[in-house]
């Protein structure tokens, strides 16, 4: 089958009702997808599988089902062993490698994009103006988006070669274009209020 984007939009929303899951999925998306365009991948492919990432979460809410048991059902939908590896790749449990740009990339961004969305959604202006250093900041206070794993955080930038800022700096620029779908207001917003 050819993977596209819509493909694996339609997968998603079969298995995902939940708003936030869906918002986690494109914020994933928005990041991967603007490294894939950085480093000139198969943008269509990394989106697809950032898409896909925690598809199945939502009926497979624990470690021991998730990503593992979705990957069968991703397989019976006709998606190729690149993309279900990177998806199954995600999770630390599975220890698996992280041995392509795309594991790399997707793993590096996915507690990252949650967390740069959390900021957002605590500022008058969203992403707009949002600074690497009030990022990192925020994540040194434990009970700020208390969920999202610093250390996954901090090991996804040092896996892309990356400084934190940098890596920071990338994401947010990532999720700017798309913060209305991810709930979040922007500058203009503020003016209007
Ligand atoms: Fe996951
Ligand atoms: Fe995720």
């Amino acid at each position: 089958m050819e993977v596209t984007r819509d493909r694996a939009w339609q997968t998603l929303t079969t298995y995902t009702k939940s708003e936030a899951l869906l918002r986690h999925a494109l914020a994933v998306e928005a990041a991967v997808g603007g490294y894939a365009r950085r480093f000139g991948e198969d943008e269509e492919l990394w989106r697809a599988t950032a898409l896909l990432h925690d598809f199945d979460y939502e009926i497979h809410p624990t470690l021991d089902e998730h990503p593992q048991d979705g990957a069968p059902i991703l397989r019976d939908l006709g998606y190729p062993a690149e993309l279900i590896d990177s998806v199954l790749s995600h999770a630390e449990h599975l220890e698996m490698p992280r041995d392509t740009q795309l594991k790399k990339v997707l793993f590096a961004c996915d507690e990252l994009s949650g967390f740069v969305h959390a900021c957002g959604l605590v500022r008058p202006t969203g992403l707009d103006g949002l600074e690497p250093k009030s990022v990192k900041k925020k994540l040194k206070q434990p009970s700020f988006a208390a969920g999202v794993h610093r250390d996954e955080v901090y090991a996804g930038a040092e896996l892309l070669g990356l400084s934190l800022d940098e890596h920071i700096a990338n994401v947010v620029a990532a999720l700017q274009p798309i913060a209305a779908e991810l709930g979040l207001r922007t500058a203009a917003d503020a003016v209007q209020a």
